[in-house]
């Protein structure tokens, strides 16, 4: 019989209570769409926070999400601190603001203005934000899998994020993903050891739209690529619409 699924239920179980192994049974149909509508639904949100508080149930349910990726060794290097509090985000915006300012240096001329023009963060319209750090020491000096390629352990933090973002959508929560700040300076007014690395700020609170595109997109600074550019086949470059590596 097929399980009914609710958040309730979809959430982990306690040991014990549940059987070893799930049923490979594709998703409902309504359930598919749903997994997929959170996907094509998903977008950084910067703008149209609304200012209710997200009550902590929910937020352990988003961060319950982040905390069931996928993590190199099972290290699960993450850690999610929560802001609430206004003076600390009022802080961490002003580092936005210099960080952005060195930023927009950086263009000249139409590029410049429209950099200008973008908006970048909604740290202090968003009621919460969630600093991801990624503790590269967890799991001790060697972990599973990590040997060979290092930055495992940040690709794990992201997986995080990127079900955090998902699950967050899922519960009408935007979330913007701020990396225009300074780390090191982040790192010193959130009291993150020197070991800890920062992965992502992130700002979340109720929206009341989510935009249908990117605001980047939106807003003339890039476009999606067609799917058929950057899936190959068989060898590199091989098997698209129109090959080879460009912009
Ligand atoms: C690693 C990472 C860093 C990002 N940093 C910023 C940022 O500093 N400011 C911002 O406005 N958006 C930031 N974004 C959001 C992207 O601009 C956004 O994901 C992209 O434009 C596609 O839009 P969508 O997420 O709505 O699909 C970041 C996204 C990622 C994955």
């Amino acid at each position: 019989m097929r399980r009914e699924v609710s958040v309730r239920n979809a959430l982990p179980q306690e040991p014990g209570e549940s059987e070893a192994t799930i049923r490979a049974e594709a998703f409902s149909e309504a359930e598919r769409a749903a997994v997929y509508r959170a996907i094509f639904e998903r977008r950084d949100v910067r703008r149209h926070f609304l200012p209710d508080p997200v009550p902590e149930e929910v937020l352990t349910r988003i961060l319950t999400a982040a905390h069931h990726a996928g993590s190199v060794g099972f290290m699960q290097p993450w850690n999610f601190l929560v802001v609430r509090d206004p003076a600390t985000r009022r802080a961490v915006k002003g580092l936005f603001e210099q960080a952005n300012e060195a930023a927009a240096a950086r263009y000249r001329g139409q590029r410049a203005a429209l950099y200008r023009s973008l908006k970048l963060e909604g740290i202090e319209e968003a009621p919460l934000s969630v600093c991801v750090t990624c503790n590269r020491q967890r799991g001790g000096r060697h972990v599973l899998g990590r040997a060979t390629v290092p930055e495992t352990d940040l690709y794990s933090t992201c997986c995080a994020i990127q079900n955090l973002w998902l699950a967050a959508r899922a519960e009408g929560i935007g979330v913007g993903w701020v990396s225009i700040l300074d780390h090191g300076a982040l790192k010193r007014l959130l009291g993150i050891p020197r070991s800890v690395r920062v992965v992502a700020y992130l700002c979340l609170g109720y929206v009341s739209t989510f935009a249908r595109r990117p605001d980047l997109e939106t807003a003339g600074w890039r476009a999606r690529l067609p799917l058929e550019r950057v899936v190959y086949r068989e060898r590199w470059g091989a098997g698209g619409a129109a090959n080879g590596e460009g912009a």
